[in-house]
Parts: C-alpha cells; structure tokens; sequence
C-alpha cells in the first residue's frame, strides 16, 4: 500500500469515528462543530438598511445633538465639522462633474438613498472601532450630516419615518445596466 493510500485510509477511519460518535447529538451524520444559530446571532448581523427604510431601528436623532457626536468621535479623521481632514469630507458643496466618472464623489453629490448613511455609519464607522457606536449616537451623526449638508433643515428630527422620505439630490441619475436580469 503507498504511504498516500495508508494515509487516506487512516483519515476515513478517524472521521468516520466522528460521525458516529456525532450521532447522538440531534444533527445527524455530521462532523460535531459549531453552535446552533441562536435568533440573537442572526440578530446582531443582520443590519442591513434598504432604502425604503426597512430596518432601521426605533430612535430619532438631530443636527444638535450630531454636533457633539462628531466633535468626539468622526473629526479626529473627518475634519472640524466634517468637513475635511485626514479622511473624506462627510460635509461639502463640491459638484459632481458630468462625465466625469473619476471625479471625487461625495455623500452630497453622489450618494442615492439617504438610508444608507445609517447603514454604513453603523456597520464602519469610527473607521478603527466599527460597531461601537449606539443607534442614537449613530441617528445624530445622520441628522448632522444631511442638514450641515443643508439637505434636510437643522431642527429636522430623523426616525425611521422620515429619514427614507429624505431624498438625496443624485437619486435619480442611477440607471439600471440590465433591467432585464431583475
Ligand atoms: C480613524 C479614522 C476615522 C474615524 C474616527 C471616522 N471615520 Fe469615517 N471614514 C474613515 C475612512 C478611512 C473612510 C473611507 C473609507 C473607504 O473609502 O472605504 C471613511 C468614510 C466615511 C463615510 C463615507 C464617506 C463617503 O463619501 O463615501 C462616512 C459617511 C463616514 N466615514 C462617517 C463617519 C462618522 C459619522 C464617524 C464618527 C462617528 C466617522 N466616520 C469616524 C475614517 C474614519
């Protein structure tokens, strides 16, 4: 017998022995790894926003209390305000150029749903500490972010009712590359 064959062989052995020491514990003929998947495990990942608004959790936020967020926990990248620094303008007027596919895009300029500041704030966001921010911590940074970028009015209030109504100036120049695969 070649040594690959001694070798296969011994394999088949030991794993068929896991399966059938796994028999007894109510997940069949298979390999005894992992936990059951809890609703509580599926719920912390699953914290995906569509721009109807689906999922976006109870709370509100406002401009005022953005100010603060931002201040402690986004300048330190983002610049004063948001407005620029180490990392992106989160702030800012600058156009879109048409025809300009390598031009820089902005939330402002670019973005097409409004939802998807909460959902990427949320997941990514302070750039070295994703997920530890609390969702009104992360409902004011939203609420700053569309009224300093005077897309919603600074005493606007964001929930999950009014933020999807938010539209965002470049929504509507997205066109569908393959309408016919959806
Ligand atoms: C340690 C640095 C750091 C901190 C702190 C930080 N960010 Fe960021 N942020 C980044 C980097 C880097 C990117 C670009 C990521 C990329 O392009 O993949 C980014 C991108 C973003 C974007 C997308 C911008 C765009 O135009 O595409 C948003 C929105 C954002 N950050 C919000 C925030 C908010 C809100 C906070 C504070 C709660 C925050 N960030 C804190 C580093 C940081």
């Amino acid at each position: 017998m070649s040594t690959f064959k001694a070798l296969s062989l011994t394999f088949a052995l030991a794993t068929g022995a896991a399966f059938a020491a796994d028999e007894t514990n109510g997940l069949g003929n298979r390999p005894n790894l992992g936990d059951k998947i809890t609703e509580a495990d599926i719920k912390a990942w699953d914290i995906t926003i569509l721009p109807d608004g689906t999922n976006l959790p109870a709370g509100s936020g406002t401009y005022a209390g953005g100010v603060k967020v931002i201040a402690e926990k986004c300048a330190v990248c983002h610049g004063e305000g948001a407005k620029g620094g180490k990392n992106a303008a989160l702030v800012t007027d600058a156009p879109l150029p048409p025809g300009q596919i390598e031009a820089n895009k902005t939330i402002k300029n670019f973005w097409a749903n409004s939802t998807t500041l909460f959902d990427y704030v949320r997941r990514a966001m302070p750039w070295n500490t994703p997920r530890t921010l609390t969702d009104q911590e992360v409902w004011d940074a939203v609420a700053y972010i569309l009224a300093a970028n005077k897309l919603i009015d600074e005493k606007a209030v964001m929930d999950a009712k009014t933020l999807p109504q938010v539209k965002m100036p470049n929504r509507d120049n997205f066109i569908i590359r393959f309408p016919e695969r959806i």
